[in-house]
């Protein structure tokens, strides 16, 4: 258990980020309002919360069937996550929603944002390592086995008291305008895609700024304009990437 709150963070309120099965996962804020999920030591802790998670959805060990995957819940991955990606996508998501004008940032809600990117890739503990650490392009099955991901994630946190507009980000967070990411949304989709949006951008941003083990991390400028032919293409609107692309600016990152 994390037994004293360093000096400098506080424990912020996100719902069931904060508590999730067991006072697993604790959410603090440093002096600079930059949010970051507590690992290290509590390790196993966090994998005991997936593991309750696993029990209380019969429908998670269904979807592992499915696809053949062995229900392990991978501790290394646990911690890049926890310790990198999910708090680099939800600042990068804080960054973009401050700095887009007032008539879009009215429709998003900015806690269900933060709690969802903060959480987003948690599916991800479940994704066979060799897959998800392949050194090379996957090939189709693997990319299907990695798709499955988001909705893993959504499994996962369902049996956690989070509101449904958080549980659909995680869900959704690798949909784009044009509607053809994953996994399909519903016919009667009706929700603003915004919130999506921001989540997503942030997501690209952080995985393109870091390295892979199939390459470097690639440089501000090539990151954007990756993210640029996204705008090109529709699946990105052009007022969410011209807010990333101030905040890489202002942040210098
Ligand atoms: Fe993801
Ligand atoms: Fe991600």
């Amino acid at each position: 258990m994390i037994s004293k709150t360093p000096k400098k963070e506080r424990e912020i309120n996100l719902k069931g980020a904060v508590q999730i099965s067991h006072s697993s996962f604790f959410v603090y804020e440093d002096a600079n309002g930059k949010t970051f999920l507590k690992n290290g030591k509590d390790e196993k802790i966090h994998k005991f919360a997936v593991q309750t998670m696993i029990n209380e959805n019969p429908h998670i060990t269904r979807i592992l069937k499915k696809f053949k995957i062995k229900p392990n819940i991978d501790t290394k991955t646990l911690r890049e996550l926890t310790g990198g990606h999910m708090n680099d996508t939800c600042n990068i998501a804080m960054g973009v929603y401050s700095i887009l004008s007032s008539d879009i940032k009215c429709q998003v809600d900015k806690s269900t944002l933060k709690e969802a990117s903060m959480l987003h890739d948690l599916g991800k503990v479940l994704i066979p390592s060799k897959i998800l650490n392949k050194p090379a392009k996957l090939n189709f099955k693997e990319r299907k086995i990695m798709n499955i991901h988001s909705t893993l994630g959504y499994e996962l946190l369902k049996t956690q008291n989070l509101s449904e507009e958080t549980l659909a980000l995680i869900k959704y967070h690798h949909q784009n305008l044009k509607h053809s990411g994953y996994p399909t949304l519903p016919v009667n989709h009706t929700e603003s895609d915004l919130g999506v949006q921001i989540i997503s951008i942030a997501d690209k941003y952080s995985a393109l700024r870091e390295a892979r083990v199939y390459r470097r991390p690639l440089s501000r400028i090539e990151s954007l304009l990756i993210l640029y032919r996204e705008v090109r293409e529709g699946k990105i609107l052009p007022a969410i990437y011209n807010a990333l692309f101030k905040y890489a600016e202002i942040y210098d990152c």
